[in-house]
């Protein structure tokens, strides 16, 4: 079996991404988080924050609509510019994006001794319509094609509301919407998806705008590595001219090595004075008086991409077992806790002390189904760092034993050194 279906299958077996409205057929290019995913995902999330809000003095965070006002896309040039081109085989009708070259290549290849024809690229703006009101005419609006412009349209707010200073940055994540021509790859390109984002606005100066420009494209490759992901499978690839978005002066862009291909999960864009100057902002600084039209440098990480990507990343497969090595701070469960047996009452019941005491410090999980061995398998499969087992000894001592999910390796420890133990790699 291919990687990719490996990982899929894993996916739904173990309670982390399902296809979405499943019993219905599905629906292209929407997917939903289960019990395990949704943890792992707001732990993604939740170290992006701590690492580019908490863990720094000059950015705050925002939470926009999904829905703005239709003008905002007008100003911003999505409803002009926010196009992909479409072509189709003319052998077996099926579209493809003319500037996805890889995709092209590898359908060209499915052809094989066939010449495969492409009708001339048509352009389609992916921008998801929705209407609003009851009675007709309806409203006609958009859901987010980036989450960024909620950003720029509070720009004014945010400056009188708080106690920035250029430079500053603005981050969010939240839901974006784009009616893709073809999603695929799994979660890769889905219709709705989340991304997690930095505007950070700078002095309009070419110097500065370099500047500014290299130290975030290191601070976010930086990010990735601290959690654990391959340097090996990273790259920066620079955009050519024609591949830029319209608002991008120039980008650069965050690139895994997928079992599809070296492939985008964040782009890192010199937006210059684009999207301000279309919303007509601008920024005075109080203690010279000078007014002008910041330029912003961007950060646009995809949630769902840097978590298919971490999870490829961390896919382990051994003789007797599949694992996920799994930073810590990102595993869905931290610990689990087993009975040895479960008829023995007292052995039940001081397991389930154990698991009380360690829920409350974090996420842990409870399992006394089955044999040991297969409760260890499914903790592997999710990338839980620890189990750990009460026993017949346990009541005599007040010791468990814990094993380790990279190694397998058992260590017997008190009770009151798990917290510690546990928390040490968080
Ligand atoms: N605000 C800039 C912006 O939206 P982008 O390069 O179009 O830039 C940024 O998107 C990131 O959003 C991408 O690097 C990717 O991780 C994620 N993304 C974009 N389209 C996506 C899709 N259809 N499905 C999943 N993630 C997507």
């Amino acid at each position: 079996m291919e990687i990719m279906e490996k990982i899929v299958s894993l996916c739904k077996r173990r309670g982390i991404i399902f296809p979405g409205s499943e019993i219905y057929e599905g629906i292209t290019g929407f997917w939903d988080y289960g019990p395990v995913g949704v943890e792992m995902k707001n732990n993604l999330k939740r170290e992006w924050w701590k690492y580019m809000v908490y863990g720094r003095e000059d950015v705050v965070g925002l939470d926009a609509a999904i829905v703005m006002n239709p003008k905002v896309w007008e100003a911003s040039g999505h409803v002009k510019s926010f196009v992909d081109p479409l072509v189709e085989c003319k052998i077996c009708h099926q579209r493809f994006r003319s500037d996805k070259k890889s995709e092209i290549d590898a359908h060209e290849k499915l052809h094989k001794d066939e010449k495969v024809d492409w009708t001339e690229p048509k352009m389609f703006n992916i921008l998801t319509e929705v209407y609003l009101g009851v009675t007709e005419p309806k409203q006609k609006a958009y859901l987010r094609g980036e989450i960024t412009q909620g950003v720029f349209v509070n720009f004014r707010n945010v400056v009188d509301s708080t106690r920035v200073k250029i430079p500053f940055g603005i981050a969010q994540i939240g839901k974006a919407f784009r009616n893709e021509i073809t999603p695929g790859n799994f979660t890769y390109r889905s219709r709705e998806f989340e991304q997690m984002e930095l505007e950070y606005f700078i002095k309009p100066n070419e110097e500065e705008g370099k500047r500014w420009f290299s130290k975030w494209k290191e601070t976010r490759l930086e990010w990735y590595k601290s959690l654990g992901i391959n340097e090996k499978n990273l790259r920066f690839r620079d955009h050519e001219v024609d591949e830029r978005a319209h608002y991008a002066r120039f980008a650069t862009d965050i690139e895994y090595m997928a079992p599809f291909g070296w492939s985008e999960f964040e782009g890192i864009h010199h937006r210059g004075d684009w999207d301000l100057s279309r919303h007509k902002l601008t920024y005075k600084d109080s203690e010279t008086g000078e007014e002008y039209t910041p330029w912003v440098i961007e950060t646009s990480g995809g949630v769902d991409r840097a978590f298919l990507f971490f999870l490829i990343d961390s896919y382990r497969e051994e003789e007797k077992r599949i694992f996920l090595k799994l930073h810590p701070k990102l595993a869905p469960v931290k610990a689990a806790v087993f009975p040895l047996v479960r008829n023995k009452e007292n052995i039940v019941a001081k397991a389930k002390d154990v698991y009380k005491m360690l829920k409350s410090h974090f996420v842990t999980a409870f399992d006394d189904r089955g044999n040991i061995g297969k409760r260890y398998l499914a903790q592997d499969e999710i990338g839980t760092p620890y189990c750990v087992t009460i026993d017949y000894q346990t009541l005599e001592d007040g010791t468990v034993t814990i094993r380790d999910r990279d190694t397998t390796k058992q260590e017997r420890i008190k009770i009151d050194e798990l917290v510690g133990t546990v928390s040490k790699v968080l």
